[in-house]
């Protein structure tokens, strides 16, 4: 198994490249995939209150048995902890169910601009950094839009913005954002959620090429665009396969054919319009 390599967030940190994504599994299913997936080499752990399952990922955690300073846990505040500091006591909530006393990265999971409590809520944010129960503070499903106001009206930068990204919404003008102002992106949906993306005639020529599997090459081409990626599997021959990406690359016209399966900007979620 090759290392996972880490990408810089700014100051002093990283974020290994390669997470788990854990929607939608529960409490009482995500435990034991933890520890398959600790035990695979993975470093890093993507959940979000909204998932409902922290109780489950802090329970995964700790039966792998792996030091707390080797694994970098991610999670996601959700609405109803935006504005009036809010976000202090919903970290406080999130390290209880999780058994965490910090985590790696807390993003505010939706902008829900309709409610425009996300900049406050980001000042809550700074302090929380400032605190220490946040090692790393960012953002997640924020348009360029919502950016702009953080950049003038907050002090700190985010360091990551996890956006809905894969070969089907490749999100360029984004990751264009992201890049300029020294934002890492993050991609939920990497695999599109394992759905007809994955039977692309396109991705099996290429897995025959490289001697991959689909979902493999589309992990590749994430990699090779520098996003830090969280794919979801509860099934471990396929947990160990989405972190063994290290020993191969994509040549450029490979990545740019990828690239040309993207269905255009009316594609994925518009967080303007929803968001949890
Ligand atoms: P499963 O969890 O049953 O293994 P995304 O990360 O884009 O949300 O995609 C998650 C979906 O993709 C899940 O349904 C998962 O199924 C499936 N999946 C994850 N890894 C692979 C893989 N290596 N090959 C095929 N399907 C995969």
């Amino acid at each position: 198994m090759n290392a996972t390599p880490l990408v810089p967030l700014g100051s002093d940190r990283s974020i290994p490249q390669v997470g788990l994504g854990t929607w939608p599994l529960t409490d009482a299913e995500v435990a034991p995939v933890i520890v398959t997936a600790i035990e695979a080499g993975y470093r890093h752990l993507d959940t979000a209150v909204r998932y409902g399952n922290e109780i489950g990922v802090g329970q995964g955690i700790r039966d792998s048995g792996i030091a707390r300073d080797e694994l970098f846990v991610t999670t996601k505040l959700d609405g109803a902890y935006q504005g009036d500091d809010k976000a202090i006591a919903g970290l406080d909530d999130s390290l209880s169910r999780l058994g965490l006393d910090y985590v790696d990265l807390l993003l505010i999971h939706w902008p829900l601009p309709g409610r425009d409590l996300y900049v406050s809520t980001w000042k809550t944010f700074e302090r929380l950094l400032a605190g220490g129960k946040a090692r790393s503070v960012g953002v997640s499903n924020f348009k360029s839009t919502h950016l702009d106001r953080l950049l003038a009206e907050t002090d700190i930068v985010p360091a990551v913005n996890q956006i809905e990204l894969n070969p089907y919404v490749t999100r360029s003008a984004q990751r264009e954002y992201n890049a300029r102002h020294g934002i890492v992106t993050g991609s939920w949906s990497p695999l599109g959620q394992g759905n007809e993306l994955l039977s692309e005639p396109l991705l099996g020529v290429l897995a025959e090429k490289y001697e991959k599997t689909p979902a493999q090459v589309v992990l590749r081409w994430h990699v090779e665009l520098g996003l830090v990626v969280t794919p979801k599997s509860q099934t471990p021959a396929r947990i160990r396969q989405n972190i063994d990406l290290f020993d191969f690359t994509l040549e450029p016209a490979d990545v740019e054919a990828i690239t040309a399966l993207d269905r255009g900007p009316g594609a994925g979620v518009d967080s303007d319009v929803i968001g949890l």
